[in-house]
Parts: structure tokens; C-alpha cells; sequence
């Protein structure tokens, strides 16, 4: 007998569908995460097909039916700001962090980003392919379906073009969606640091073979204390937005310098961390189109004691969007539930805002708000079911993993109901 669909999940307790009209969730309307109550949802070659309640699923026939079990399914989350591919790791500087040296302090003493820009240019294109592909493994495993990647470890051609044929590659091979970014200005280099200006003008020259071999969407820059100054970062951005890249920018992580205000007026989809914004920052951050990506999670490793001011950003009018940071350096974590938790605790999001920062807004902070981020009839099959009684439970349970079971466009690509081997590449 044909059945007319592909997948059947029913009984679903609570479906948050995040299907909330079009473009970022702004503000005060962050407050609201569209759901289904006792609800179901079928599957046709990887689309959504049907939602509807538990009782109309009855006379639905599916090739392989799941029952929820009254839990949780949501849309595949988003991590709109990462690091993906990198050499080696950070541990040796756990010690210094206990003895209370900075994250820039490090990083001037020739460490921190730079430490990890030197395995990188070791480390082979394979090499880093296979290391990215175990982050990758785990991210998934978390509930990630669609994410960004920024290069920013090579500070010169060759390393850099190297990340991001890695992330290239990687967005074929994996079940994660990939999207990437050009983080060449990410540190000065060793071997220009009397010059950044001449760096940054480098890094530029680098544009248009990055567009013709379609490496990045995105570019971005780190605007910081000892690093580029906003002077820079706005010319430089204004510099790639000519040549038809949109950019985003790593602004007020550490030091408040002005940061949030240049990413408007730049016009960046995104300004990321943005932790010493100011009020001035935060009321044009309102008005704009520029969403906030906010780092919990870098904020709570760098020991810091503020974070971003989210609640004054919702109500300023801004859409904000969760993201791990995930980096060897100031954010090694691959878990974006445990950045739900921190965006609870320390930010004081509401469940809603939440669950919008990692679906709806984190896709449209990295312009796949049209394929990612929400369930509705038509859209890619990429959902989550989560062994969890309801919405409010994930950001609230901290520090396990709450996933089921991951499907990538219709197929169950991680946990219980993935019906091949789990295969791990570490
Ligand atoms: O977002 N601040 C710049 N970039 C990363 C950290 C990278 C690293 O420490 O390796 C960040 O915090
Ligand atoms: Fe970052």
C-alpha cells in the first residue's frame, strides 16, 4: 500500500512551530512563541507536508510513524556565530585565566587567538576537516541544524582560503547547513603588527577570490581594545559591503567602544556580542534591522560579571538572536542548550525570547530566514524532539542534553529514532 507520507510524528505534547509572520522577531514581540498543543506533524521527500492535531492524524499512513509521547518538538535550532574550524585547543591557558590575566592581555603576550592562528596555519586542510567534522557531530547532537562558521585563524591567504574550503566542503558532506563567514581581521598578525593598516587592506584583497569561488556570504571584523580599532572596522566593512558582501561585526565584547553604533550605521545584518553597548548603542540597535547576537556563554567563560543588556535591547525594539561563540578560546562549547540556560540566568530572557534567539532570529541573523527557523507546510523538514514535558523545561534543566532525536530534512540524522549506526569521526 503507498503510504502518503514519508513521517509521522504524533502525540506531540506541545509543537513549537515559531511560525510568526515574516522577518526577525522584533521587541516586545519576542514575547511570543507560536505552538500546537497536542499536536502532529507529517513529512513528504523532506518537506513538511501536514500539521495538524493528534485526532486528525489518525487516518493519516506514513512509511515510519513516531509517537512523541506528549513531549516537546521544535524547529532545528540555530547557532548564528562560530568558529568552527580551528588547530589544536586552549587548555594550557586555564591556569593563566585563574591567575586573573585578561583574555586581550593573553592575547598581546602572543597567545590566545594567536596561539590558535599558529596551529592552524600547521594544522593540513584535512586535518582540520576531520576536526571540524567531530564539533560538527556534537552540535548536531545538541539540536543545531543550521549554523555559521567564521574563518579568522590565518591571518594571511593561504590559511584563510584554507578554513573556509574546509567549511565549503564540510556544509556538503555533514547534515549540519552551513553558512560562512570571512573572518580574515579577526587578530593583527605577528608579522604586521606596525601595520594593521596594511593588514586590513590584505585581507580586502582577499575578497574577490573568496566571492569567486563562493567561500563567504558574510564578512566581519573584530573591533576591539589592542585589536581593530571602530574606525577601522567601519571602513574596512563599508570596503566589502561595495564589493556585495553583507557584514556583521564582533563590536563592545570586552571594552565598550562604540562598536553597536557603527554595526547600524553600517547596516550589518548582525552585530555580535555587543556586552558594553551603550544606551545611545542599544536605542539605534532598536530601530534598525541589525540583529543582536548575544554570547552568554563567552561572557560566563571570560568569568565577566555583566553580560549583554538583552532586556534593555527587547525593549528598545531590537531582535536578538543565542548563539554559542563556539571557539577554542573564550567559548569552548558546542552546546547551545546550555547558552539557553545562561540567556535565562544571567540575561534574564524569558523562555519565548529565548526559543525566538535560537530559531527564527538566529536564521535571519545569518539570512536563512527562509529555509531555517520555523515549521510550517512547505518548509525543510528539520525538527527536534526533545525528551522534555514542555517549551519552558530546556532553558530551565541545565547542563545535560535534552534531544531525542534530530531529523535534517525529514531524516532522522541523531538519537533514538536515527535507524542506522550512530557513527561518531573522532
Ligand atoms: O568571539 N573575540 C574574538 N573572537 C572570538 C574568540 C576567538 C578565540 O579566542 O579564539 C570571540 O570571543
Ligand atoms: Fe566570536
Amino acid at each position: 500500500m503507498t503510504q502518503q507520507y514519508d513521517l509521522l510524528v504524533e502525540n506531540i505534547g506541545q509543537l513549537l512551530t515559531m511560525d510568526h509572520g515574516d522577518g526577525p522577531i522584533k521587541g516586545e514581540k519576542m514575547a511570543e512563541a507560536p505552538l500546537l498543543e497536542n499536536a502532529a506533524l507529517a513529512v513528504k521527500d523532506g518537506k513538511i507536508a501536514w500539521i495538524g492535531t493528534s485526532s486528525e492524524a489518525g487516518d493519516k499512513t506514513a512509511a515510519k510513524t513516531v509517537d512523541a509521547g506528549g513531549k516537546l518538538v521544535t524547529p532545528g535550532l540555530v547557532d548564528p556565530h562560530t568558529h568552527l574550524v580551528f588547530g589544536g585547543s586552549r587548555e594550557h591557558e586555564m591556569a593563566l585565566k585563574q591567575q586573573g590575566v585578561p583574555y586581550l592581555e593573553i592575547l598581546k603576550r602572543g597567545g590566545g587567538i594567536l596561539s590558535t592562528v599558529k596551529a592552524t596555519r600547521e594544522a593540513a586542510e584535512e586535518e582540520l576537516a576531520k576536526k571540524a567534522r567531530f564539533h560538527l557531530d556534537r552540535i548536531l547532537s545538541y539540536g543545531v541544524t543550521t549554523m555559521e562558521a567564521k574563518s579568522g585563524y590565518g591571518l594571511e591567504k593561504e590559511t584563510e582560503l584554507k578554513q573556509l574550503r574546509v567549511v565549503k566542503r564540510l556544509n556538503e558532506e555533514h547534515d549540519i547547513d552551513l553558512v560562512s563567514t570571512f573572518l580574515g581581521a579577526h587578530a593583527i598578525p605577528p608579522e604586521h603588527k606596525e601595520n594593521p593598516e596594511a593588514f586590513l587592506q590584505e585581507m580586502l584583497n582577499l575578497l574577490p577570490e573568496i566571492q569567486k569561488e563562493e567561500l563567504a556570504e558574510f564578512v566581519d571584523i573584530f573591533s576591539e581594545t589592542g585589536v581593530f580599532t571602530v574606525e577601522q572596522a567601519r571602513s574596512f566593512l563599508l570596503k566589502a559591503k561595495e564589493m556585495g558582501f553583507q557584514v556583521k561585526i564582533h563590536a563592545d565584547e570586552i571594552d565598550p567602544l562604540g562598536g553597536t553604533e557603527m554595526a547600524v550605521e553600517v547596516g550589518a545584518i548582525s552585530g555580535e556580542h555587543l556586552v558594553g553597548a551603550s544606551d545611545a548603542g542599544i536605542e539605534m540597535l532598536g530601530k534598525s534591522d541589525t540583529i543582536a547576537v548575544l554570547l552568554p556563554g563567552t561572557c560566563f567563560y571570560l568569568n565577566k560579571d555583566s553580560y549583554a543588556k538583552a532586556r534593555e535591547m527587547i525593549g528598545a525594539g531590537a531582535s536578538v538572536a543565542l548563539s554559542t561563540d563556539f571557539n577554542p578560546g573564550s567559548s569552548p562549547t558546542e552546546n547551545l542548550q546550555l547558552i539557553m540556560n545562561l540567556a535565562a540566568l544571567k540575561m534574564k530572557m524569558t523562555p519565548e525570547e529565548i526559543w525566538n534567539a535560537v530559531t527564527v532570529n538566529a536564521a535571519h541573523a545569518i539570512n536563512r530566514g527562509e529555509s531555517a527557523g520555523k515549521l510550517a507546510v512547505g518548509r525543510k523538514a528539520d525538527l527536534v524532539l526533545w525528551d522534555v514535558p514542555n517549551y519552558h523545561y530546556v532553558p530551565y534543566h541545565y547542563g545535560v542534553n535534552h534531544v531525542n532525536t534530530v531529523w535534517k530534512a525529514g531524516k532522522a540524522v541523531y538519537g533514538k529514532e536515527r535507524e542506522d549506526e550512530q557513527v561518531y569521526t573522532s
